[in-house]
């Protein structure tokens, strides 16, 4: 019986109250007051397709994995010509040819061999209305990501661990990417060994989203830094998305931890950024940045050079005074240990936080101990 697995006492007959299925806690930020899949009962997928299936059909689901669900060989592997910009040593990253990229970006790259699972490329479509939720810390998706596309909304995928996407080479796969969403709620989601970002959001305006209490192991033996961190983190280019990251745990990338740009309010609250090789944020034009109370552990450059964008990077406590107008409060300072240094004093974008939904901070000192309480099975 499927629900042994995850209810023993249920199983046996008795109460079930301290094993409720469903989602733990309540979205803060911008996606507060997201659903997903509500009410609706409970399904247990058992196989890939109906994993699938769940996930990409029109009613309100809430979905419990119960066990790792192996994507990889399912749509085939292939063979083909790839590249190396990054050279060939072993740690380095090499790259898919996918749509030319090889070709027309990369023209004196040495050529490689590459075989790759196709599974990996493009991640499974979520449609709107679900609770995608793991058990414990059984709930992985191995050889592909998840795809929030296309008017999908009020989405919740908490206590999941999705890995193994071509890991060794650059367009690999995406573990989560968002086109055009609204109302998405990622929470202590773990996402390892991906080929390329562990976070997409594409151009089209992906609205509220909150990415809070995940961990972003950057941890690879094929980086484009050669370096055993890998350089894609978080994309956020949406052209007019509102994502709060809380809480997250941020560690061992080497760029794009987040790389911001489109028209993004970021609001960056209470993360732990640790052991990167070079830069945490990239800040584009167009990104409005608002970091604070986040710790900056071991990070080189906090921000990468040039600042193109808006950065508020709560610099001082008469400075950070001046959140009191919009966010009905003061900002928290950011704490670095062995770090460069963040700046950023543009105050302007605030007013686009009048009448959102803005998540609490705490001090920087507390935001270390996210090392300990983000990614699976901590909820
Ligand atoms: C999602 O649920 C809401 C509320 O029940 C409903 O109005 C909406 O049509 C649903 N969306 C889809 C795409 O099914």
């Amino acid at each position: 019986m499927r629900f042994s697995s995850l209810c023993g006492i249920a199983a046996a007959g008795l109460s079930c109250s301290v094993c409720a299925v469903g989602v733990s806690g309540a979205a803060q930020g911008f996606a507060k007051g997201v659903t997903g899949g509500g009410s609706a009962t409970v399904v247990y997928p058992t196989t890939t397709a109906e994993l699938v299936s769940y996930l990409g059909d029109s009613s309100a689901r809430v979905i419990v994995l119960t066990k790792t669900f192996d994507f990889t060989g399912t749509e085939g592997t292939v063979s083909a010509t790839g590249c190396a910009p990054w050279g060939t040593a072993s740690g380095c990253q090499t790259a898919i040819n996918a749509n030319d990229w090889c070709t027309n970006y990369q023209p004196d790259a040495p050529k490689v061999s590459v075989q790759y699972d196709s599974a990996g490329l493009l991640g499974i479509t979520v449609k709107s209305n679900k609770s995608l939720i793991g058990s414990g810390t059984a709930g992985v998706i191995k050889g592909k990501g998840l795809r929030i596309v296309s008017g999908a909304s009020n989405i919740i995928i908490q206590n999941i661990h999705i890995t193994g996407l071509n890991p060794q080479y650059v367009w690999g796969g995406d573990a989560i990417t968002l086109n055009g969403a609204d109302m998405v709620w990622i929470d202590h989601v773990k996402t390892s060994l991906i080929g390329r970002q562990h976070y997409v959001f594409g151009y089209d305006a992906s609205n509220r989203v909150t990415i809070s209490n995940s961990e972003i192991d950057g941890s690879t033996s094929w980086s484009a830094t050669c370096d055993g961190h890998h350089y894609w983190g978080l994309l956020f280019d949406g052209s007019n998305d509102l994502v709060t990251l809380q809480q997250n745990y941020i560690h061992h990338t080497s760029g794009r931890s987040p790389k911001v740009g489109g028209n993004t309010l970021l609001h960056m609250v209470n993360n732990y950024f640790y052991a990167s090789s070079d830069h945490a944020l990239e800040v584009d034009a167009g990104a409005m940045i608002l970091a604070e109370g986040n710790v900056f552990q071991n990070i080189p450059s906090p921000v990468i050079s040039p600042i193109s964008g808006q950065l508020f990077g709560s610099p001082d406590t008469n400075t950070n005074a001046e959140c009191s107008t919009y966010l009905g409060r003061a900002c928290q300072l950011n704490a670095f240990g062995s770090s460069g240094s963040l700046g950023g004093t543009d105050t302007a974008f605030f007013v686009n936080f009048q009448g959102k939904n803005i998540a609490g901070a705490t001090t920087a000192v507390d935001a270390k101990a996210v090392s300990t309480s983000a990614g699976i099975g901590k909820v």
